[in-house]
């Protein structure tokens, strides 16, 4: 089985509303969201992965309706289990959906949804999705209890949160490595399909894909979208897949 990527465009959005935010129906606003999907559907992209934030800071409830009419691969919405997000991934049925936790003042998802101590609250909104027809990850730090609750939960996947291993040089990066390592191979173990993401980017992927077995998908937004502002969006995702070819899980 190959691996695939998911490209986040969220910061299309986020270059859009530092201009436009305040006129949204204005003729001129740009980038447009939906010609950035194809643009990554025609280069490979085997989903689109937005994240509508409570905040509203990039991605807008319209961009997600347009989204979900346009996509033509998966529709991969990260989203924070509150009743208003809830309300609106039941509505937009993406193929599939990965739970994050979400703070206001964090300036990207700082940290693994904390699967273990909120099994209560996850559970009935796992069932819903489920009710609907999307497929639920858990975006989870690397830990063994994290792995464990997500299986219990029944979740049938999880995203490993890859933000401390990019983060970390040396040493603490190579512990980072053998973390990720570990819950990998306990996910498959229990049958758990493994996506990773957060802070991956062209420099950090050839490490990271020779150390960490049973990937299944990547999710890369932040590092495509700086590289798209110098050689473009559709070259931008070619370079990232070619890095990913090689892997053999
Ligand atoms: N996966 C998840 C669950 C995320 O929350 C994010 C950031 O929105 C990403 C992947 C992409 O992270 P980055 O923009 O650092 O590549």
């Amino acid at each position: 089985m190959s691996l695939t990527l998911g490209v986040n465009i969220d910061h299309v959005a986020t270059l859009r509303q530092a201009r436009y935010a305040r006129t949204p129906d204005a003729h001129n606003v740009e980038p447009d969201l939906v010609a950035a999907a194809a643009i990554c559907e025609r280069a490979g992209a085997k989903s689109i992965t937005v994240h509508l934030r409570a905040d509203r800071r990039h991605l807008q409830d319209h961009d997600l309706s347009r989204l979900r009419a346009s996509v033509r691969s998966k529709l991969n919405l990260e989203l924070g289990n509150t009743p208003e997000i809830l309300a609106i991934a039941l509505r937009t049925k993406p193929e599939d959906v990965c739970l994050v936790p979400e703070n206001r003042e964090e300036i990207t998802t700082e940290g693994g949804l904390d699967v273990h101590g909120r099994r209560t609250e996850l559970a009935p909104t796992i069932s819903a999705l489920k009710a609907v027809g999307a497929r639920v990850s858990l975006f989870i730090d690397p830990d063994e209890a994290q792995v464990r609750a997500a299986a219990e939960l029944g979740a049938p996947v999880i995203e490993l949160h890859t933000g401390a291993f990019a983060n970390a040089t040396g040493e603490a990066a190579a512990a980072e490595l053998r973390r990720l390592r570990a819950a990998a191979e306990l996910a498959a173990t229990l049958g758990l399909q493994v996506n990773a993401g957060h802070g991956l980017s062209y420099q950090n992927l050839p490490d990271f894909l020779e150390q960490v077995p049973h990937l299944r998908e990547l999710n890369v937004g932040h590092s495509i979208v700086s590289r798209a502002v110098f050689v473009g969006l559709e070259r931008a995702v070619t370079e990232m897949l070619k890095l990913m070819e090689p892997y053999r899980g």
